[in-house]
């Protein structure tokens, strides 16, 4: 199996480019489902958890082709599946995404429950609720969940808010059902999330008819069909914090590009009161750099235009190494701390008081042989890798490939030391000791 080794200490310069965004590609290929006619996806990351949903696809009745590594072509080519398996869904819990567009296209789904994972558990009440308001009935039967609604659907009033704000994936199964419902949905409380506009925009161009995305209120009149169409998914936003966070902690000097600073307000805030400059470049680039000694920063995760919980792990893994004390509060999966413990084996000081850290910088973290229990939590352990003194060796690196396209490479071409070796064997070009 693979594992990641890390020589700390490297200065990260130069350019990197961010890929289109996982938490938008998912969504947007399982609307592939509502579909007459073929959907070209372009700028597709090249991940795992994408692997994974064209697999799911595939048990659906869809065909895909790609066309080179970014861009794929799906198209139903069997109406009749409607079941997305266990084996499938226990990899990668967003396959969720397929519910709504099989009950509103086909009448009828079978998904498999997506349990708990890594990150806390991850219910599924909102999504059944939404469906449900559309005249679906739904039910858990044998570790699936049914949904069924022979007559079709009709359009309703709904609201999404759930215990720790609006739910993504819930917003996007409603939204989706609702393209094909029979008049007007309102979801009042939808998210927000620049992943949920990408996903309007693209059903907007199949033929949907949406006002409100990426407001809290939106209004769908359904439409009979919808067509097939080309779309450009959106720069992922989370893998640009990530690279913006790495440039900061290793005092870099980084342009990234194919980014959208307005997908990324509240993360440049909190490298900004780190310390760190970050400068816009045009209108889809941006510099990092950070600075020689990190100002601690409380942060609280929230739903969008928050700071997102996806970046939650990476910017406690920077303010391992502030000047001071900083508070880092969970507010959308109080039990997203897996990275905790690991980076206290690297030499943090982290305190866990219910589902906040109470994190006391240190000089500096010292490279350890870790284990990634979660993609976010991987990303965190890469990035305190590259501030340790020291080798760090990370494992179970399979969850990083879910979210991060040859991460590795790519933190390497801006001046990381850092390899991907296999197991077992000893590293090919092991970074030196
Ligand atoms: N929730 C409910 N009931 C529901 C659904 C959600 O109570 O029916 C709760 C959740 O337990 C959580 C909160 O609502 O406390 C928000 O969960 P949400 O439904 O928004 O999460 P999701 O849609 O399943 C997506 C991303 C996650 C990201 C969250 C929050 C995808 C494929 N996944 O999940 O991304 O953390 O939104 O922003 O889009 C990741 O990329 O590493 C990742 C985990």
């Amino acid at each position: 199996m693979d594992k990641i080794a890390i020589q700390g200490g490297a200065r990260l310069e130069g350019t990197i480019r961010v890929n289109g965004a996982k938490n938008a590609a998912l969504p947007i290929m399982a609307a592939s489902l509502l579909a007459d006619g073929p959907s070209a996806i372009d700028s597709l990351p090249d991940v795992v958890d994408v692997h994974t949903l064209i697999k799911v696809l595939e048990t659906l009745g869809v065909r895909h082709e790609r066309d080179g590594n970014a861009s794929i072509t799906l198209e139903v080519v069997d109406h009749e599946p409607v079941t997305a398996p266990y084996d499938l869904v226990r990899q990668m819990r967003g396959s969720i995404c397929v519910l709504g567009p099989l009950v509103a296209r086909r009448g009828q789904a079978r998904v498999s429950l997506p349990g708990g994972c890594a990150i806390g558990v991850r219910p599924i009440d909102l999504h059944r609720k939404g469906l449900e308001a559309l005249g679906a009935a739904t039910t858990i039967e044998h570790g699936y969940v049914v949904a069924s609604a022979a007559d079709g659907l009709r359009g309703s009033s709904i609201f999404l808010g759930g215990p720790f704000g609006s739910t993504v994936l819930g917003t996007a199964n409603t939204l989706m059902a609702a393209a094909l419902a029979d008049g007007v949905t309102v979801i009042e409380s939808a998210a927000c999330e620049p992943e949920i506009a990408d996903l309007a925009l693209f059903l907007t161009n199949m033929g949907a008819s949406i006002e409100g995305a990426g407001s809290p209120t939106m209004r769908i009149k359904g439409v009979r069909s919808l067509r097939g169409t080309r779309h450009t998914i959106i720069p992922d936003r989370i893998e640009a914090a990530t690279f913006m966070v790495a440039a900061a902690m290793t005092r870099g000097n980084v342009v990234i590009e194919n980014i959208r600073l307005e997908h990324l307000g509240a993360v440049a805030d909190i490298l900004r009161r780190a310390g760190a400059e970050v400068t816009p470049l045009g209108h889809d680039a941006c510099r990092v750099v950070g600075p020689d000694k990190l100002t601690p920063v409380d942060v609280t995760t929230l739903p969008y235009p928050g700071v997102p919980t996806d970046v939650q792990a990476q910017l406690m893994a920077m303010l391992c190494i502030a000047d001071g004390i900083s508070v880092v509060t969970e507010k959308i999966y109080p039990d997203r701390f897996m990275h905790v413990p690991e980076l206290q084996r690297m030499g943090a000081v982290l305190h866990k008081e219910g589902a906040a850290v109470i994190v006391h910088g240190v000089p500096a973290l010292s490279g350890a042989q870790v284990m990634a229990s979660d993609l976010r939590a991987s990303a965190s352990l890469i990035l305190a890798g590259l501030v340790a003194q020291g080798t760090t060796e990370l494992s179970r690196v399979y969850h990083l490939d879910r979210g991060y396209e040859r991460i590795e490479e790519r933190l390497r071409a801006i001046g990381a030391d850092i390899r991907r070796y296999d197991d077992g064997q000893e590293p090919t070009n092991k970074p030196k000791d």
